[in-house]
């Protein structure tokens, strides 16, 4: 089966249960500032399970884009990706655990056509200390499922991943494991949440992909026995239950919600693997062509020690143009770095295969093939990713070689600070990418000086920055000040018609005229520039105030203040607030000033003159007021 077939059979199994399909969320949570990335299918539905009503009712179904940066060193075997989707279906304080697994059941057995025999199942064994019992319930409902297809189901406590490997699977099906294994919050196990955080005991499923294997565990380095939470592969966990009932009060203890809810993740590609009957997953339909290109363009078969690159660059390729295609370009802080060390990742393992950075383009348009349909923005973005791929090919495949030369220099098992430094600063090596190199050779990083170094050299570019942001302004006379105000207006006209992605990347202004620099990867066309000249101009007849406001960093982000180099700012900002009367914002962005106080105030007409590229994927304008 393909992912997309089994994508949609489990959307048209839910939406027979009365399940109304929601879209797909964004990759970067929109109002969730707990973590970089929707690594799960909860976190956008959140204020939902906390109660809020969902405007498509009380059972959802869906299958959520999620990237879990914490796995980028995981991948390279059979089954981790960064990447993913995670099948949902949703009880908002509707049904629970007697419809969702019945129905998760039937859909795996007789959907999508697993053998039950190769299914095992985890239950939590409860938690005393905050009154919370074992999930017996599930272990009844379970029981039942398995002996309508001829499998008397035994249940076993096994709690810990160390008892397990002690004692192994003992003829059992049903295992009961503690909280470490089958609890479920954003924040892990219960000692972990915060208050106010919401989370409950879950059931796993398991596929048994090698039953021949027999009880012991025949990979070094696990436990004696093999379990379903055995860490060698044999198992996969591709659903997982949670029974989402709880929230962790002030005192620390546990209280029932008042709404029971459902919150099922389901690992699609695994379960695409399960049903093709291989543990690596890397083989399904979406990587197919793209491990078959590596293989042409290296002429090296996917197979023994080599596959880990293969992997690697499969996943780390689409995870990438994922990103890109939710406006995560690359840049060197948040996000946006995972995305750019993503692609390095990538292009040093294509240069272990020795296959230049450039394949990077022709790889991502597999991705974009297998998914296109499912998920239209990559092919609507499809100019903007394979542009920035250029560019990142380009800006890192120039220094990739010196900087390979110049680390294969180091002497000794530890490379210094000040080596790692240069890596960074002069070649573009993201610091994991050195302590990967590193490790490889059997050599250290020394990471604390290494750290020591980038909070130097980030106090001395601030002072930097701040030096050139008042260079950013020729002078203060009224011209260059009516300018500045202008270029903020310009920006937001940008954004408007170009798109989030437009940041300022930076200025100069004289009395004479703004020159500005932003982020974008195409050629601007004249219809478009004549767009935001409007936009300024109109900006300018609304006679706007411009206002400052001081407010934390947190909301300001929240609130879609733009500005770009975040991290420069301190906790309380200057946001200037170009709003008229009617209560429009023709503007709101991070700045030090100084600005006209009415938009009134600047005179002449905006007129935008020439556009052009600036560096690789910065474009540069010039305008100027004109007399009227
Ligand atoms: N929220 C659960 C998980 O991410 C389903 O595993």
């Amino acid at each position: 089966m393909t992912l997309q077939e089994v994508r949609k059979k489990y959307v048209a199994f839910f939406e027979s249960q009365d399940h109304a399909l929601i879209p797909s969320a964004g990759l970067q949570p929109e109002n969730d500032a707990t973590t970089l990335f929707t690594g799960s299918g909860m976190q956008p539905l959140l204020p939902h399970l906390l109660g809020e009503k969902h405007p498509k009712g009380t059972r959802l179904v869906n299958s959520q884009k999620c990237f879990r940066a914490e796995d980028i060193d995981e991948v390279g075997d059979n089954r981790h990706t960064t990447f993913f989707e995670m099948l949902g279906n949703w009880s908002l304080g509707d049904y629970f655990k007697k419809e969702q697994l019945p129905w998760f059941y039937t859909f795996l057995t007789k959907e999508v056509g697993l053998d039950p025999a190769r299914l095992y199942i985890t239950v939590f064994s409860g938690d005393p200390e905050n009154n919370i019992p074992a999930d017996v319930e599930s272990v009844a409902i379970w029981k039942d499922l398995f002996k309508k297809d001829g499998i008397d189901a035994h249940d076993i406590e096994l709690l810990t991943e160390e008892q397990g490997g002690e004692q192994g699977m003992q003829g059992g099906r049903i295992f009961y494991f503690d909280a470490k294994k089958n609890w479920w919050s954003r924040a892990g196990e219960p000692q972990h949440m915060p208050a106010g955080e919401p989370g409950g005991p879950d059931s796993e499923v398991f596929f048994d992909f090698h039953p021949e294997l027999g009880e012991k565990c025949v990979i070094e380095g696990y436990g004696t026995y093999c379990h379903p939470n055995c860490d060698c592969g044999r198992f996969m966990e591709i659903g997982n239950n949670v029974f989402m009932q709880y929230i962790k009060k002030e005192d620390g203890s546990f209280e029932e919600l008042p709404q029971k809810n459902i919150d099922f993740g389901g690992g699609l590609e695994r379960i695409v693997a399960a049903k093709n009957n291989d543990d690596d997953v890397f083989t399904i339909d979406v990587f197919a062509n793209l491990i078959r290109e590596i293989e042409t363009l290296s002429n090296i078969s996917y197979k023994g020690d080599q596959q880990i690159s293969f992997r690697i660059i499969a996943d780390h390729v689409r995870g990438a143009v994922f990103m890109l295609s939710d406006g995560i370009m690359p840049t060197n802080t948040d996000a946006g770095y995972v995305t750019r060390r993503l692609l390095r990742r990538a292009i040093i393992h294509l240069n272990k295969l020795e296959v230049g950075s450039e394949a990077l383009v022709a790889l991502s348009k597999h991705v974009i093939k297998a998914y296109g349909d499912t998920y239209t923005s990559l092919a609507e973005k499809k100019d903007v990713i394979e542009a920035t791929l250029l560019a990142e090919h380009t800006k890192f495949s120039s220094t990739l070689k010196s900087g390979l030369k110049r680390f294969e220099k180091i002497r000794g098992d530890l490379v210094s600070a000040e080596d790692a430094f240069v890596l960074f600063t002069t070649y573009g090596f993201p610091i994991e990418m050195t302590e990967e190199l590193a490790e490889e050779k059997g050599m250290k990083v020394d990471m604390e000086g290494f750290k020591k170094k980038m909070e130097d050299h980030r106090k001395t570019s601030r002072a930097g920055a701040e030096h050139k942001f008042k260079g950013g302004l020729a002078d203060t006379s009224a011209k260059t000040t009516m300018l500045h105000t202008a270029t903020h207006l310009m920006l937001a006209g940008l954004r408007k018609y170009l798109g989030d992605d437009v940041h300022q990347a930076g200025s100069n202004i004289t009395e004479e005229r703004t020159r500005f620099d932003f982020t974008h990867n195409e050629k601007v066309n004249r219809d478009t520039l004549d767009k935001v000249e409007a936009y300024v101009n109109e900006a300018i007849s609304a006679k706007a105030d411009v206002a400052i406001e001081q407010m934390p960093k947190t909301e300001a982000k929240e609130k879609g203040v733009e500005g770009s180099f975040w991290e420069k700012y301190p906790d309380v900002v200057n946001v200037y607030v170009i709003k008229d009367d009617h209560g429009v914002v023709w503007s709101q962005e991070l700045c030090g000033g100084p600005h006209v106080k009415n938009t009134g105030d600047i005179k002449g007409a905006f007129t935008i003159g020439t556009e052009k590229a600036s560096s690789a994927g910065v474009r540069r304008v010039k305008a100027t007021l004109e007399t009227v």
